[in-house]
């Protein structure tokens, strides 16, 4: 079971690292392509029917900015799950790649993660719990990920009280 991670472009790469770097942690196997559904769509087209099926791929996780067609046009093509991450390119700021991955035709789905650093990781988690469903191992690695997310989240409550104590007693001279 492995997830493919396509971007429109190379440019995309960089604002996916994240995406990458949560499958990982997860131990998801994962390819990545720069694929354009404009640009080399007999490619993209080849990729999703041939290419990906041979190479076991259960989720597709699409990255693209502007007219943002990659996560919409590998879901015509498949009946597996499409997740869409708009990029934030300028000059919209990823609202036009937004709409263009949410706005999708009734009958040809594509779950679409929100444009900005929560994208990419996002869409590694919802990937991760699509799998986990027939994956018991995985799905204690996405639960273990949930918890070390709450862990962290308490550990830096407990160091700002901290320094708001220690800014207070500094105030009355302590
Ligand atoms: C989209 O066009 C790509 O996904 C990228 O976000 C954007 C710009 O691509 P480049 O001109 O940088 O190759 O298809």
């Amino acid at each position: 079971m492995k997830v493919a991670l396509l971007m429109g472009s190379d440019s995309d790469l960089k604002r996916l690292e994240p995406c990458l770097a949560v499958l990982a942690k997860l131990e998801i196997p994962c390819l990545a392509r720069v694929l354009s559904a404009h640009r080399t769509p007999e490619a993209l087209a080849s990729f999703v029917q041939e290419e990906a099926p041979a190479q076991s791929v259960r989720v597709f996780i699409c990255a693209a900015g502007g007219a943002a067609h990659l996560a919409g046009v590998v879901a015509a093509h498949t009946n597996l799950p499409a997740l869409g991450i708009p990029m934030d390119n300028p000059p919209l700021g990823g609202l036009d790649a937004l709409l263009a991955t949410v706005q999708m035709p009734g009958g040809v789905p594509v779950a679409t993660l929100g444009a900005g650093s929560g994208g990419p990781v996002n869409a590694a988690l919802h990937a991760a719990r699509i799998l986990a469903l027939g994956d018991d191992a995985l799905a204690e690695r996405v639960e273990s990920y949930r918890q070390e997310q709450a862990a962290a989240v308490v550990a830096k409550d407990s160091k700002l009280q901290a320094r708001l104590k220690e800014a207070a007693g500094e105030a009355q001279g302590v």
